[in-house]
């Protein structure tokens, strides 16, 4: 629970509103890393997630890769990112899915090698943010196709109004947030009790 209060605390010191409901948290979690924050946002992920049989952690590059590795690292687990973009060196092999995102208004294509998630696995998504769910959505589509189990969602920030989280909720997967931002404008934002 400190990790939360901290977290909470940090983004109401440093974040900012930016036009279309974007919270720029560049000083701490995106751009500039604060490296003591991280380990402990990944070992309260570990402590939520402790029973769940977790084998494996699934992100999307980019910017999710920072939480999910700190969260790998304390649950003793590698991490595997989805791929945005076909490279060279990847395995034509992959599992994929179409994602839209609704803060940049377009729709992209993620990619899993085959390799790195089978039906053997149990998956923890972890991810920087949960604005409408799209991307998680996307992870949990190649989790499927893997034949995978699904051990749920650890967030850094969800933006509850917005409305992905509770939607995943409501179908029965376990999403937990550390912080959770019921509503925000440049002069107020207030988090979920939980
Ligand atoms: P959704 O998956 O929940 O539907 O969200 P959406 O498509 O709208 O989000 C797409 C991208 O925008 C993601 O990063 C996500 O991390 C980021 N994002 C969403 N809301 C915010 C916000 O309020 N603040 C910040 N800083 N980022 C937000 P991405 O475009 O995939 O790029 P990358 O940064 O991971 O490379």
């Amino acid at each position: 629970m400190v990790t939360i209060h901290a977290l909470e605390e940090r983004i109401l010191k440093e974040g900012r509103v930016l036009p279309g409901e974007v919270l720029k948290v560049g000083s701490f979690l995106n751009q500039q890393i604060d490296t003591a924050l991280l380990t402990d946002m990944g070992n309260e992920i570990a402590r939520l997630f402790a029973d769940s049989g977790v084998t494996k952690i699934l992100t999307i590059e980019s910017s999710g890769i920072a939480i999910a590795v700190a969260a790998g690292c304390a649950m003793h687990v590698p991490v595997v990112y989805a791929k945005k973009h076909a490279s060279s060196n990847m395995s034509s092999d992959v599992y994929t899915s179409n994602v839209f995102s609704y803060t940049h208004q377009k729709t992209y294509k993620i990619a899993v090698a085959k390799d790195y998630m089978t039906a053997d696995d149990t998956v923890l998504i972890v991810d920087d943010f949960l604005a409408m769910g799209n991307a998680i959505n996307g992870l949990i589509e190649i989790i499927g196709e893997a034949g995978a189990k699904l051990a749920g969602a650890a967030i850094e920030i969800e933006k509850g109004f917005q409305g992905g989280g509770d939607a995943l909720r409501a179908k029965g997967i376990r999403v937990e947030s550390l912080a959770i931002i019921d509503s925000m404008s440049d002069t107020s934002l207030t988090f979920r009790e939980q």
